[in-house]
C-alpha cells in the first residue's frame, strides 16, 4: 500500500485579534455528515441523484475521490450542484489503487462500511492524523457480517486492506460506544445483506443515515431503546432510488460565528439555515442554558431535516453542568464551548468527554492545551473537562492545532476576544471542513491576520 501523503508540507500560521463587534448576515457551508451521507447513498442508488449545497470541503472531496474510484460517476454541475450515477446495492466495482480520505474519519469509516458488504478488494489510507485514529471499532461489526481484513497497520489502523463480502451477513449489533459513525459503517453493509441488520445504541447519535436511508426509499424502523438510546432496524437489499438532497447548513460550523457573537461584545449576527436536528443541537441548549440570547427567527423543514434562522446577540454567559448524556448532540462543539466558557462567571463541568480523545487529534487534551496557554483555568478530572470562567482571559498564546480544524477555529474565536492576540500554528486543516472560514469572519468583522 502506498505510504500517506505528506500531510503538512508548509505551515499557514494566523492570528486572530480584538477587533470591533461582529455583525452581519452569513450562511455556514453545508453540513459535513449529510455531504458524507449524500454522496455515498447516491452511488449506491440506480439513477441520477442531484445534490444541492454540498460541502466541497476537503474530507468531503475525498469521499467524493473515492465513490469515483469505486465506479460511481459524480459530476459537479456548479457551486455545491453535484449529479451522482449510482451502481446500485452491490454493486461497487474494485479500484485501481489505494482510497485516500485525507484528515476524515466519517469518510472512511462509512466507506468501509459501504464496501463492507461488496465482492471488492479495497485498499484505505488517510492522513497522519487520521492514521493514528481506531478503526478496530469499525472492521469488528463488518467481519461478523463477513468481510475480511487482508492487512491492517498495528493497533487496527490505516493503512488497511478489506475484502468485502460477497454474502454479506445481517447481524444485530449493540454498539459499545456512541458514534454515528459506526452505526452509519453497519447501516451501509447492512444495504447489501438479506433480511435486517439492526444497530442498538445506547445514547442517540446523529441520525442523518436513518432520514437519508428513508428518503432514498429503503426500509428503516427505529423505536427507543433504553432512556436514552435507539434500536435501528434496516430491511436489507432494497432498490434504492434516486432522490434530490438539498444539504442544509452545518451547526458544527455554525458554532464558530455563534460563540464569536457571544464572547465579542456588541456583536449581533444571523446565521441563515442552520440544521437544527435535534440529535445536533447540544451546543445551543448548553449555550442558552448559560444564559446566551439566540432566538430562532424561523423553522422550516428543508429536504427531511429541521433547519431555522438564527440570531446571536452577544451576552454576558454564567458557567454551567454539561451532562455526559448530551454529548453524543454536540461531540464536535466541546472546543469551542471551552472557549465561551472561560468569558463566562463562573464553572462550567463538562462531563463524559472520553470520545474527545479519539478525534482529529486528543481533542479533550489539545482544547485544554489551549485555554492554559492563553491564561484560562482548565483541568481535565478522568473524562470531564473544568473551566473555571473569569470573564475574558488574556489570550497572547501561539496554540499547537495538531492537524484538527476545530481545534484551529475554536482559538482564532478565542483570539476575537481575550485581552492579546491568539495565533494558530497552522491554519490549513480549516478547508477539510469550513472553506471560506477566514474570508467569512473578515466580513463579519473579525481580525484575522497572517
Ligand atoms: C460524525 C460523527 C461523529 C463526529 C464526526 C461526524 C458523522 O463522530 O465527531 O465529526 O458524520 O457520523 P463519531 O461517530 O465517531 O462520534
Amino acid at each position: 500500500m502506498n505510504a500517506a501523503e505528506p500531510t503538512s508540507p508548509q505551515l499557514f500560521p494566523l492570528t486572530a485579534r480584538r477587533a470591533g463587534a461582529l455583525r452581519g448576515r452569513l450562511r455556514v457551508p453545508g453540513d459535513k455528515s449529510i455531504s458524507h451521507r449524500a454522496l455515498i447513498l447516491g452511488s449506491l442508488t440506480v439513477g441520477e441523484t442531484v445534490v444541492s449545497g454540498l460541502l466541497e470541503g476537503e474530507d468531503v472531496l475525498h469521499t467524493a475521490a473515492a465513490m469515483r474510484a469505486l465506479g460511481a460517476r459524480l459530476e459537479r454541475g456548479g457551486d455545491g450542484v453535484w449529479r451522482i450515477h449510482g451502481v446500485g446495492v452491490g454493486g461497487f466495482a474494485s479500484p485501481t489503487g489505494p482510497l485516500y480520505f485525507g484528515n476524515s474519519g466519517t469518510g472512511c469509516r462509512l466507506a468501509l462500511g459501504a464496501v463492507a458488504g461488496c465482492p471488492v478488494t479495497v485498499a484505505f489510507d488517510g492522513d497522519a492524523s487520521l492514521r493514528k485514529r481506531p478503526m478496530r471499532r469499525v472492521v469488528d461489526p463488518l467481519i461478523r457480517m463477513g468481510a475480511r481484513v487482508i492487512e491492517v497497520a498495528e493497533g487496527g489502523r490505516l493503512p488497511l486492506l478489506l475484502e468485502g463480502a460477497a454474502d454479506p451477513m445481517p447481524i444485530v449489533y449493540e454498539s459499545p460506544v456512541p458514534s454515528a459513525q459506526l452505526k452509519s459503517a453497519v447501516l451501509l453493509a447492512g444495504l447489501a445483506a438479506p433480511g435486517e441488520t439492526t444497530v442498538i445504541e445506547a445514547e442517540a447519535s446523529r441520525d442523518h443515515t436513518e432520514r437519508l436511508l428513508k428518503h432514498f426509499g429503503a426500509h428503516v424502523a427505529t423505536k427507543p431503546h433504553g432512556a436514552h438510546g435507539r434500536r435501528i432496524t434496516l430491511q436489507g437489499q432494497p432498490e434504492l432510488e434516486p432522490a434530490a438532497v438539498a444539504v442544509p447548513a452545518d451547526p458544527s460550523s455554525a458554532a464558530f460565528p455563534l460563540v464569536a457573537a457571544l464572547i465579542v461584545p456588541g456583536s449581533e449576527l444571523v446565521l441563515e439555515a442552520v440544521m437544527t436536528n435535534p440529535l445536533r443541537t447540544g451546543l445551543l441548549t448548553t449555550l442558552r442554558e448559560m444564559g446566551a440570547d439566540i432566538e430562532v427567527l424561523e423553522k422550516r423543514d428543508d429536504g427531511g431535516e429541521e433547519v431555522a434562522d438564527l440570531r446571536v446577540r452577544a451576552r454576558a454567559l454564567k458557567g454551567v453542568d454539561v451532562p455526559a448524556e448530551r454529548a453524543p448532540a454536540m461531540i464536535d462543539e466541546y472546543p469551542v464551548l471551552a472557549v465561551a466558557a472561560c468569558f463566562a462567571e463562573g464553572v462550567t463541568r463538562m462531563r463524559g468527554l472520553q470520545e474527545l480523545r479519539v478525534k482529529e487529534s486528543d481533542r479533550l487534551q489539545a482544547t485544554a492545551d489551549m485555554l492554559r496557554a492563553n491564561g484560562a483555568l482548565v483541568e481535565i478530572e478522568g473524562d470531564d473537562m473544568i473551566v473555571q470562567g473569569q470573564g475574558r482571559p488574556a489570550g497572547g498564546a501561539e496554540v499547537a492545532t495538531h492537524m484538527d480544524h476545530r481545534i484551529a477555529m475554536s482559538a482564532l474565536m478565542m483570539g476575537l476576544a481575550s485581552e492579546a492576540p491568539v495565533r494558530i500554528d497552522d491554519s490549513a486543516f480549516i478547508a477539510t471542513s469550513f472553506p471560506g472560514f477566514v474570508e467569512l469572519m473578515r466580513g463579519l468583522g473579525a481580525d484575522l491576520a497572517g
